[in-house]
């Protein structure tokens, strides 16, 4: 039977460098190695176990359930209720949230320090095979659950099977997953801080380089280049505090609630949640099993923060675009047609659109699944693993994606000046002008429409316009009106909290970049990529 035989059984294990209660202060970080995002793993097997080796039920499971049935489970309910396809990436949370209940059931005198022993050695061993992707994921075992559980007796005995005293899968699942999404939305949140890095950086080399404003992709008035994409670092930053906001409300612990209505045993929740760093205990065993509105709530801000960065992703298809030239990206960051030998296409950003579509689509996957499901758990619920975890890839991969893609922006100024200079994107200037000479603004705008038209009729741009045809449509114009009607008088004047003057554009910069430099030196990972959030 494969890669398990050569395992040792229980007990002969060697014994490990680092403790496994060690991981319960910091679960499962440093003594088991370095994490895996997804467990490596082969490919599944589908054949059931020759023998119940050691008696154990769930090796039995593909011929009756818990010995409650007469006859198998038919093949194809097997693989059509199997998750562990899916959900093998639970895995270290299962481990970790295994290992915090067996001591709990040890403290509270439910299970001998023996079996603890064995437990917390078992599931080490455990760890070590799925790390080094020798573990032997078994479709007639159904879940992550229930293969590591299996596992695990086969390498502990008797003290596996005393494992799921006082819990449940339901119980066992909520915790899972919130222990799996509390390490990705740490993981996000670096990543998203590094977008902002590159944006922040980028609108600090151009916190004077003036663009087009638009509005109705219209010219509308200049602003400048830095202004333009801090609004950008805004939108992720009200990104970044929806994620800790539903990270708070996900940090709280489901196990002990079993499976609906809690346990005869005398547990010790608090003990747990400590263990496994939760803020809080669940305090509805009913409630704890069956929502799954956390996982929501995070696939919401991830749909919210795809949609933001989708409006980055068609600026640069756009800035790239000839007709707009405004900036370049390196070789590196572009790809090639097959067809047109002259092309470089912004795919990546194309790409990052079309996969806002795809998390906004998961999003409304969870609601629709949660939505008028009778309490408590329901097995519907084993449907969000493939939406939460497709989200959370793709929200890191974006991520990455723009924190390089905005790092490899290289900017033409000239470009976009000169488009800036179409529209007569100043005229709002001009009207600004005759306001502060006492003209009503109404009348102000009129007069400057018809100064614009005039312009038009004679094909040029609005400050070209004679000083005398200015005036003759408001006498109160003067010559120093030809200052306020240039680009860089327009983004200077807009000179307070909020507007596009270079002096304000470098303040919010440096707040910027404050800011960042602070949260990176609190967080314990800096490295986006480092994979550790706990
Ligand atoms: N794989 C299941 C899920 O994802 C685990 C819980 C199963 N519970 C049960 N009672 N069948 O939801």
């Amino acid at each position: 039977m494969t890669d398990r035989k050569t395992a040792r059984p229980a007990g002969q294990s060697e014994p490990l460098s680092e403790p496994l209660s060690e991981p319960l202060g910091e679960p499962l970080g440093e003594p088991l190695g370095e994490p895996l995002s997804e467990p490596r793993s082969k490919p599944l097997s589908e054949k059931p176990p020759d023998q119940p080796r050691d008696g154990s039920p769930l090796h039995a499971k593909d011929r009756a359930w818990s010995g409650r049935f007469s006859e198998p489970v038919a093949q194809f309910v097997l693989s059509y209720t199997a998750s562990i396809g899916f959900d093998q990436r639970l895995a270290r949370a299962d481990i970790q949230a295994s290992l915090a209940h067996a001591s709990m059931l040890a403290a509270v005198g439910v299970l001998s320090a023996v079996d603890l022993a064995r437990i917390e050695q078992g599931l080490a061993q455990v760890w070590t095979e799925i790390e080094a992707g020798t573990f032997e994921w078994r479709v007639a075992l159904e879940d992550v659950h229930l293969n590591v559980e299996a596992r695990l007796t086969e390498l502990a005995g008797e003290a596996g099977k005393r494992l799921h005293t006082a819990r449940s899968r339901n119980d066992q699942v909520a915790t899972d997953l919130r222990l799996y999404l509390r390490r990705e939305v740490d993981r996000l949140l670096e990543e998203i801080g590094a977008v902002q890095g590159s944006l922040v950086e980028l609108a600090a080399a151009h916190t004077d380089t003036v663009m087009p404003g638009y509005t109705h992709l219209q010219v509308a008035q200049p602003v400048t280049f830095g202004h333009h994409l801090l609004a950008y670092v805004e939108m992720l930053e009200r990104d970044r505090e929806r994620f800790v906001d539903a990270r708070g409300r996900l940090n709280r612990l489901p196990l002990g609630s079993a499976a609906l209505a809690g346990t005869t045993f005398p547990i010790d929740r608090e003990r747990v949640a400590r263990d496994l760093k939760f803020e809080a205990v669940c305090q509805n065993s009913i409630d704890a099993v069956s929502d799954r509105d956390f996982a929501i709530e995070l696939c919401a801000a991830g749909a919210l923060m795809m949609v933001h960065l989708s409006r980055l992703a068609e600026e640069l298809v756009l800035w790239l675009s000839p007709g707009f030239g405004f900036i370049e990206l390196p070789d590196h960051l572009t790809t090639g047609s097959s067809i047109m030998p002259q092309k470089r296409n912004p795919d990546v950003a194309e790409l990052a659109r079309g996969k806002s579509g795809r998390v906004i689509g998961h999003l409304v996957a969870l609601l629709t699944l949660i939505k008028g499901q009778p309490l408590a758990y329901n097995k519907d619920n084993q449907e969000d693993k493939e939406a939460v975890f497709d989200t959370v890839d793709t929200l890191h991969a974006t991520l990455r994606a723009f924190a390089e893609l905005v790092a490899g922006i290289r900017v033409n100024r000239d470009a976009m000046r000169r488009a800036a200079l179409q529209g007569h994107s100043t005229a709002t200037d001009l009207a600004d002008y005759l306001v502060r000479r006492g003209v009503a603004f109404r009348d102000a705008h009129e007069a400057v429409a018809r100064a614009v038209r005039r312009a038009d009729e004679l094909g040029c741009a609005l400050p070209q316009l004679p000083l005398q045809e200015l005036q003759a449509l408001a006498p109160q114009i003067g010559a120093d009106a030809f200052e306020v009607l240039t680009l860089e008088g327009s983004v200077a004047a807009r000179d307070h909290v909020g507007g596009t003057a270079p002096s304000q554009v470098a303040a919010q910069v440096r707040c910027w970049q404050k800011a960042l430099e602070q949260r990176a030196a609190l967080t314990p990972n800096p490295s986006p990529a480092s994979g550790r959030g706990e």
